[in-house]
């Protein structure tokens, strides 16, 4: 598939690019700026190359990446996930949007949820979207340091919820496609917030037992 990051040049992004193009998928690393971009790109191409594959990573601005794609992932930090949509409203058609955003703040020495008053990043970012999108909330308790790591089998579960079944389809298969990922499917939109709420919980209990690096499993 066409496959376009947003703020691609990021710290979740990288696994996902990684990842993803080794099993042949078309990737488009967006930025707000466009050497940035192409600099990522071409690292990346080079990381996947001395493992002796092949793989098709281009860099551009934001607006080009969503608007070449057929699966656009938010990864941006939520203070600029929104006002980034908004700023490239023109490039969305009728693409599956994938947001992992987390909004979270650190209150003395632990970090806590901090939704938006729609009650969760998804239903913000949804707002913020033509209608003609289809969100799926994917990827949030996934620890990128772990996801870079594109040679460690990941024994994660990824909760992952929206209003399209079709768009949810897609979203499990190209989770499952990176090892040994299983997507579990929470329902609509609306349930969002509680997959969101885990991962401060997650950043709080990886900085008392470093090196771990948790995530979730459902058993
Ligand atoms: N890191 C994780 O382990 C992890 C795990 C799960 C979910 N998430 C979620 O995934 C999202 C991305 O996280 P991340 O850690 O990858 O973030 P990040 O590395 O801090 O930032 C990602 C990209 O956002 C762009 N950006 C920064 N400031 C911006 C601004 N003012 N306006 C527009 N773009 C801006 C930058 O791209 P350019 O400079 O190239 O434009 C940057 O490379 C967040 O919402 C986070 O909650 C992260």
């Amino acid at each position: 598939m066409k496959i376009a990051l947003l703020g691609g040049t990021g710290d979740i992004a990288e696994g996902l690019v990684l990842r993803w193009s080794k099993v042949g998928h078309k990737i488009f690393i967006g930025s707000r700026s466009d050497e940035k971009a192409k600099g990522i790109a071409s690292e990346y191409r080079d990381t996947l190359s001395k493992l002796g594959l092949n793989s098709s990573i281009e860099g551009m601005i934001n607006a080009e990446a969503a608007l070449a794609a057929e699966v656009v992932i938010i990864s941006l930090p939520f203070e600029h996930a929104t006002s980034t949509i908004r700023q490239i409203q023109s490039s969305f058609t009728n693409q599956i949007v994938i947001s992992p955003v987390v909004p979270m703040v650190k209150k003395g020495k632990v970090f806590v949820y901090s939704p938006p008053s729609q009650g969760s990043a998804a239903l913000e970012i949804k707002e913020a979207l033509p209608n003609t999108v289809k969100l799926v909330s994917a990827y949030h308790n996934l620890p990128a340091k772990e996801l870079r790591k594109i040679d460690h089998v990941l024994e994660y579960d990824v909760v992952i919820c929206g209003d399209d079944e079709e768009a949810k389809a897609v979203v499990k298969r190209l989770t499952e496609e990176m090892p040994n990922l299983r997507a579990l499917d929470a329902g609509s939109l609306e349930a969002s917030m509680m997959i969101e709420a885990i991962t401060p919980l997650l950043i709080n209990l990886n900085m008392r037992y470093k090196p771990q690096e948790f995530s979730v499993k459902f058993v």
